[in-house]
């Protein structure tokens, strides 16, 4: 059945899609697989790990690389572990669940480098050690899942399938957020097959029940619910909703929205909330190096989804911030404020951009509700504000979003002449590029101090500091 190359012959005029190979692991790419070699050309195989001995069917044969689906494992890394998870492999979420969570750990310290030396052009850089979860399990704090119909059309309530436009994983396990927010799930799942309630179809625009999210305090262990359905409504809605209220009721549960989806053909989508039980907002709290702050959370609000992991990256920053005396600090891309609000206690004044108003009026709300006056928002564009700017900042703290800077936003950032910018980032390929950029006006990276917000995944944040 193997194709087997002699070492003479090229491979890619023998190799054909389906082609069934067998080749050894010996790395992984980021991103999703085992990198093997056959016959000198380099084969990415999804759900491998380097150490194991696959056979594997060809889908892809380019020049210089090619694809293929794992269809056995022949001989197991010795690192492999049994995944906790009986969906893993399957739901798509968590595609490191097989591999030893301080194996993840180096795996993702070892990407960061590559990045800076590949992309960066940042030799032997300094990156620490991963900070990892102290539970690698159940550490999110906000879950959305799907309503629809499985591959054999019985109502379903999980995930999307990996690849597949409609099928949804039914699922009665998640080791993600909470053994809670299973518990709720199956609730759901088991009222609308009682009553009768269609999941909605993307395909022809009809059902109603779209999506369940579930956001849960982890230091309040407040939970809210948001019930997102379409506008077909069912004839016994009220009596419905009555119905699943009473069922969810109970003492952690702070909270019930139904967010109807609106979305007629030539029209903008709209989404009609209504609060059905308790209190519009969830509580969640943060402490970083001994400063708790608190944080009203409403559905639509942006969060951390990480809140544990969240402080730990938090502290980094604050740390890195106390290494000089500033006065003035500017958080870019701030988001709903946090990392300048648990600054600000440590400097005179700190002033946040964000182009999301409603981000921005969170982030005061969030300021007055802890004491802090210190800080000030302004919503806006970060490339187009900053030349109006008048404050002369000490600190420049940077998030963006995972495409990162752009050229022209640091140049202005250098314009101001900071003598450090702390700059947090979810993605090591933008962080290199920028960092690159930052040397070129005389910013030397001291450190690098890479955290695990979402372990079993291929994801990694990084909090770097740029001095000069
Ligand atoms: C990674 S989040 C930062 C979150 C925040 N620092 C925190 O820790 O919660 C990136 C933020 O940048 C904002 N953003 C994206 N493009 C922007 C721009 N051009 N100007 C200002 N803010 C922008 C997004 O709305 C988002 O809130």
């Amino acid at each position: 059945m193997y194709k087997t190359c002699t070492s003479d012959a090229n491979p890619l005029m023998q190799l054909k899609k389906g082609q069934i190979i067998e080749l050894d692991i010996h790395a992984l790419a980021f991103g999703g697989a085992g990198i093997g070699k056959y016959e000198g050309l380099t084969v990415f195989v999804e759900k491998t790990m380097p150490g194991d001995k696959v056979e594997a069917s060809l889908t892809k044969i380019k020049s210089n690389f090619a694809e293929a689906t794992l269809v056995k494992i022949s001989k197991q890394s010795m690192d492999r572990e049994n995944p906790r998870c009986k969906y893993s492999g399957t739901c798509g979420g968590c595609q490191l669940q097989f591999m030893p969570y301080e194996k993840q750990l180096e795996f993702k310290k070892q990407h960061v480098i590559d990045s800076f030396e590949r992309i960066g052009k940042i030799y032997d850089p300094p990156v620490a050690d991963v900070v990892g979860c102290e539970d690698p399990f159940y550490y999110r704090n906000k879950m959305e899942f799907t309503f629809g119909y499985d591959a054999e059309m019985n109502f379903a309530l999980g995930m999307h399938l990996p690849g597949r436009r409609y099928d949804i994983l039914d699922l009665n396990e998640c080791h993600l957020q909470s053994e809670f927010s299973v518990e709720i799930v199956n609730k759901v799942r088991d009222f609308a097959i009682k009553r009768g309630w269609a999941p909605f179809k993307y395909s022809c625009g009809q059902g109603f029940l779209r999506s369940l999210f579930i956001r849960e305090g982890k230091r309040t262990e407040e939970v809210m619910i948001n019930l997102s359905t379409s506008d077909d409504l069912p004839s016994d809605l009220d009596e419905g909703l009555s119905e699943l209220i009473d069922i969810l009721k109970n003492d952690k549960i702070v909270s019930i929205f139904w967010s109807q989806v609106i979305s007629k053909r030539g029209q903008r989508k709209r989404i009609k909330e209504k609060l059905l039980y308790g209190k519009p907002t969830l509580k969640e709290k943060m402490i970083v190096k001994d400063n708790e702050l608190s944080f009203d959370i409403a559905p639509q609000s942006f969060f951390q989804v990480n809140t544990l992991q969240a402080e730990n990256l938090y502290s980094h920053v604050v740390d890195m911030a106390l290494g000089k005396a500033h006065n003035t600090v500017f958080d870019l891309f701030c988001g709903t404020g946090t990392i300048g609000l648990f600054l600000a206690k440590h400097v005179e004044q700190v002033l946040g951009i964000e182009l999301v108003e409603d981000s921005v009026k969170v982030a005061r709300e969030n300021a007055m509700k802890n004491n802090i006056f210190n800080i000030d928002f302004i919503a806006s564009d970060v490339g187009k504000v900053l030349s109006s700017v008048k404050e002369r900042p000490s600190l420049i703290v940077v998030d963006p979003p995972r495409v990162g800077l752009t050229e022209k936003i640091i140049k202005k950032m250098n314009d101001f002449g900071a003598s450090q910018i702390i700059y947090v980032s979810c993605n090591p390929a933008t962080l290199a590029r920028d960092c690159n950029w930052l040397k070129e006006y005389g910013y030397q990276v001291k450190h690098i101090q890479p955290v695990d917000m979402f372990p079993h995944t291929f994801h990694i944040e990084n909090v770097c500091l740029l001095e000069r």
